[in-house]
């Protein structure tokens, strides 16, 4: 294996004192890495001298104690994959390293962050922010490589980069699917054999010319306790949940959405 792993931010440093002027490219990720993190770790690998993958299960960012407590953890085979896609180096701290002020220092974001997905995760957009600033100060990439799958997050990432004047370029990704139209996701993996069959419904449903009411009620009667589907910015999002009390697994996807489709729509 000819990749490295450092879990400190002082390891950090002094692997960048040995790279001189390599352009480094960066993909954060929290691990369980499916072929949808791979498609930004392959295009980092062939657009920058160095690739650097973080792996890291930010606890601010999540709302709920239980899906934190079940996220994969899956570290070995997360650094075997980057290696095989031609990363050099997986970041993986600890809270510790990452957190050292216990979380007293937080980026907020006071409009977008508290739409869509913000507005059903509480808190959701500033573990995220602030992780990701921490992140790009401590690998300092040229380039940053986020899915389109993750919208929302995408853009308050990017907004967030030209708010404090930082450096790096954000890059976005297409969305990876699997062959149904399912969005990669880690959380996939929690899906019962019955909503793995269902699930593909949501991508169908958010492609096709239907309403966005329409599209609700077709995802409800199809079984999912619906979030959102809303048309907005040029792209229709959508979360859902799917599953019972005990393996709820909540699915969001969004596409492109050209705003002259969306007369009589919540634009
Ligand atoms: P995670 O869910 O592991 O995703 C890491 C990156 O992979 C994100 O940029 C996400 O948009 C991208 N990704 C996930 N599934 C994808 C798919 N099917 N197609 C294309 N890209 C996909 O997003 C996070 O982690 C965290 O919030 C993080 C940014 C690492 C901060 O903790």
């Amino acid at each position: 294996m000819s990749i490295s792993t450092i879990h400190t931010v002082h390891g950090m440093r002094a692997w960048q004192q040995t790279i001189g002027a390599s352009r480094v490219g960066f993909v954060a990720t929290m691990g369980a890495l499916h072929t949808g993190h791979a498609a930004l770790i392959e295009r980092s690998v062939s657009e920058c001298d160095l690739t650097v993958v973080s792996v890291y299960v930010n606890p601010t960012q999540f709302d709920q104690a239980d899906d934190l407590k079940i996220y994969p953890r899956t570290l070995d085979t997360d650094v075997a994959l980057a290696d095989s896609l031609g990363a050099d180096l997986v970041f993986a701290p600890t809270w510790e390293e990452m957190y050292p002020d216990e979380f007293r220092y937080q980026v907020d974001e006071a409009e977008f962050s508290r739409e869509l997905c913000g507005a059903h995760r509480e808190g959701h957009f500033t573990g995220v922010l602030t992780v990701v600033m921490k992140l790009l100060n401590i690998v300092r990439p040229e380039r940053a490589y986020f899915g389109e799958k993750d919208y929302q997050q995408f853009k308050l990432i990017s907004d967030m980069v030209r708010a404090f004047h930082m450096d790096a370029e954000m890059v976005p990704c297409a969305t990876v699917r699997e062959s149904d139209g399912l969005a990669l996701s880690s959380r996939n993996l929690n899906l019962s054999c019955d909503a793995r069959e269902t699930a593909p419904i949501i991508h169908q449903l958010i492609a096709s010319d239907r309403s966005d009411q329409e599209v609700i009620e077709a995802l409800t009667e199809a079984g999912f306790n619906v979030d959102y589907v809303v048309s907005k910015y040029g792209r229709r999002f959508v979360a859902a949940r799917i599953g019972d009390d005990e393996r709820e697994v909540r699915l969001i996807d969004n596409v492109p959405r050209p705003m002259t489709d969306l007369q009589g729509e919540s634009a």
